[in-house]
């Protein structure tokens, strides 16, 4: 399976702030929020992932993640010119599937949560047409809303209803079958001028292949497209990292443990960023933390 982190958009519920950099570069609390979905991605078991964004922040995101072969991946950039959305990224990175499945991870979304590289890795082995994942909140109308029959099956999704069917978002991360590239071909702009995620779900929905995996009360999903969303985030982060003496979304970490890198090459990312707590971390963790 490949891997897509869209870290397109303008970001404007976040000006000033992402005037002048983008919203996957501003740190949830340790570290840039485009770490999160590269850590889901790597938690999935997928080492071949295309980052796509806008021309001018393309560069930095080079800069901070560079080839990936430090961390046993291959990463690779795409532009996207201007925000045509999010489906967009099906048409930008058709070469890079290939003949693949893939999973796409929005920018800006953080999943936590026991077991969660283990659901990752069965949803992908698993999966027949497409898989998304839902998680229950207060404010459903902000997201993709997907209602389910009394037996669990998804049965209509729906893109910021004003009026939404339940409480159960879409979340920002999904994993389809090589279809996807054809369905993103055939996708027309909505009313808001953007190709849509929703309506590649729909297409899927339609054909009976869209299936939902919902992440449970024990689960945390943050998103950080507003200052207060991003000013939870942080502090979830932060209360957990002080707390617990673990990093979330430590991706040195991750590639250490999934076997990507040794532990070599893992001490030799932590003393790169040892004048910092991370580093540290890194260098702790390369030898054997915790335990
Ligand atoms: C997008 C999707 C929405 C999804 C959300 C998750 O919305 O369109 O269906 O629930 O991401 O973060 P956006 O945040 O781009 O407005």
């Amino acid at each position: 399976m490949k891997g897509i982190v869209l870290a397109g958009g303008s970001g404007t519920r976040l000006y000033p702030t992402s005037l002048a950099v983008s919203k996957q570069l501003i740190p949830v609390y340790d570290k840039p929020t485009v770490y999160y979905p590269l850590a889901t991605l790597m938690l999935a078991g997928i080492r071949d992932i295309l980052v796509i964004s806008s021309p001018p922040d393309l560069p930095q995101f080079r800069r901070l993640l560079g080839d990936g072969g430090s961390l046993g991946l291959n990463i690779s950039y795409a532009q996207q010119d201007r925000p045509n959305g999010l489906a967009e990224a099906f048409l930008i990175g058709s070469e890079h599937i290939g003949p693949d499945s893939v999973a796409l991870a929005l920018g800006d979304n953080i999943f936590h949560g026991p077991g969660f590289s283990a659901l990752l890795q069965e949803t992908a082995r698993d999966l027949e047409g497409c898989a998304l994942f839902g998680y229950i909140v207060n404010d459903p109308q902000r997201y993709g809303v997907g209602e389910v029959d009394p037996a669990g099956r998804l049965v209509s999704i729906e893109e910021k209803p004003n009026v939404p069917k339940s409480n159960r978002a879409i979340t920002g991360l999904y994993f389809y079958d090589n279809d996807v590239v054809d369905i993103a071909k055939d996708i027309r702009p909505s009313a808001r001028g953007e190709l849509e995620i929703t309506d590649v779900n729909l297409a899927y929905l339609a054909q009976g292949r869209a299936r939902l995996v919902d992440l449970g009360r024990g689960f945390t999903w943050l998103d950080t497209g507003t200052p207060e969303s991003l000013l939870a985030a942080s502090q979830y982060v932060h209360t957990l990292e002080s707390r617990q003496h673990v990093r979330i979304a430590c991706i040195e970490e991750i590639a250490l443990h999934m076997g990507y890198i040794d532990a070599d090459a893992c001490r030799r990312l932590g003393e790169k960023m040892g004048g910092s707590q991370y580093g540290q971390y890194v260098i702790e963790v390369a030898g054997g933390w915790p335990g």
